[in-house]
């Protein structure tokens, strides 16, 4: 149903009922004023011309209020974070009461640790994906010695099988058959940085607490990209950034998930701060720590205002464009790209994300056979902004909410012109 032309490409922009959302954001340009192709909304997404608006707004607010913004600011900073929830559950398919946006996804990870990887001696593997983003493993490594455990003997990885890249659920499975007792927790990416294969949250959920562990995932190439529908798939914990394909500007703060079932139990072993204490009595200082019920209960700190308000920017422009909508864009954006790679036929290219739309988010990874960074080089001089990964390995990410399908055709014929 497609076709390898620039008019059809054009064509498609011309009827997507989200294309004028790509005016709402700043897309990279060259020297000469012409603009990149931007395909990195997998490693940094782009600024949407609101932030400045809302940052601005409570610059102001801080100039003029000082420390009354606290309370009389246009966005009250004491319940600032609040202004993001909604917005942000609705996006990873959760309730309000289990989403907040705190710290930085890697502290997240730990604070999710503490309270949901409680290892006795004979239940306390941790299975993750062989290819976790490094920072997940560093993180699982060192809580496993914490307690005292060596990450030779805790630490189970969830391989793909000899010569392929992805990982099969039944190999999963078979790891819950032979080590189910003695594993505490499964801690996976929902979508994996290397490959784009999307895991299926419901289904590992499902399986590790048959076997009695507590289930996290890691949603940094999910949030904002594929539906996770978190509530649902009966994780117990999830975190994220928000400076992907949330656009909430680099090293923006993180997101975090707790289930509802866990909302209200007080007795949960966990790293506490006054952020996290019940709200009506959090001045009065001198309390035993009550934690307020749901994932607000695990905050440490009075947040960051200026970068929550560039998230608040980036949550309501996704709110505008509706996320139904963009994971319906996604799905045939990514479709197009596949099917102009598909029309290369050139022997060296494959693409190692899963074919099924269900299985990946918006990025394919190409691998290119004997390729170095040569490539990635000639593809930025040709005004491609995409992402390389050793040894072989393009990443391109066309986001949905300001990607055209005109950029993915121009991607696929200056990569073929390079290829040549
Ligand atoms: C899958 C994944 N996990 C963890 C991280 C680390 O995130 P942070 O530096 O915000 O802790 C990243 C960063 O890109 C990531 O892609």
């Amino acid at each position: 149903m497609f076709q390898n032309t620039l008019e059809y490409a054009k064509k498609q922009d011309a009827v997507d009922p989200l294309a004028s959302f790509r005016n709402k954001f700043y897309i990279p340009q060259d020297g000469a004023g012409n603009e990149l192709v931007y395909l990195c909304g997998n490693s940094l997404g782009l600024q949407p011309k609101l932030t400045s608006e809302y940052i601005r707004e409570e610059l102001d607010d801080w100039a003029e209020l000082g420390v009354e913004g606290h309370n009389q600011g246009r966005h009250p900073w004491l319940p600032y974070h609040e202004f993001l929830t909604e917005n942000m559950a609705r996006i990873v398919g959760a309730k309000p009461l289990e989403v907040v946006i705190m710290n930085t996804l890697t502290t997240n990870l730990h604070l999710m640790m503490v309270s949901f990887y409680q290892p006795t001696s004979t239940k306390y593997k941790i299975v993750v994906e062989s290819d976790a983003f490094p920072s997940d493993k560093y993180a699982v490594e060192s809580q496993l010695r914490f307690h005292g455990i060596d990450p030779k003997e805790g630490l189970i990885l969830w391989k793909p099988r000899k010569g392929e890249e992805l990982c099969r659920f039944e190999d999963l499975e078979e790891i819950m058959k032979e080590y189910g007792e003695q594993i505490a927790l499964l801690m996976i990416g929902s979508t994996n940085y290397y490959t784009g294969q999307s895991f299926p949250l419901k289904d590992i959920s499902t399986l590790g607490h048959k076997y009695h562990c507590k289930v996290g995932f890691d949603l940094a190439h999910g949030a904002g990209n594929i539906q996770p529908d978190l509530h649902d798939s009966g994780a117990d914990f999830a975190v994220w950034c928000t400076y992907k394909y949330l656009n909430g500007g680099p090293g923006s703060l993180g997101g975090c998930f707790v289930h509802e079932r866990h909302a209200e139990n007080k007795k949960f072993n966990r790293f506490t701060g006054w952020w996290g204490h019940n709200k009506k009595t959090r001045f009065n200082m001198r309390q035993e720590f009550d934690p307020i019920p749901g994932a607000e209960g695990w905050q440490l700190s009075n947040p960051p205002i200026l970068s929550m308000a560039a998230i608040r920017a980036s949550l309501d422009t996704f709110a505008e464009a509706d996320f139904q909508r963009l994971r319906k864009k996604s799905v045939k954006l990514t479709g197009y790209l596949e099917f102009l790679l598909d029309e290369m036929k050139h022997d060296a290219i494959r693409v190692i994300t899963p074919r099924n739309p269900e299985e990946r988010g918006c990025q394919l990874s190409i691998q290119v056979k004997d390729a170095d960074k040569n490539l990635h080089t000639l593809l930025t001089k040709a005004g491609v902004i995409s992402d390389w990964r050793e040894p072989d390995v393009i990443r391109v990410a066309p986001a949905p909410l300001y990607n055209s399908f005109e950029d993915v055709f121009k991607f696929s014929e200056k990569l073929r012109r390079i290829l040549k």
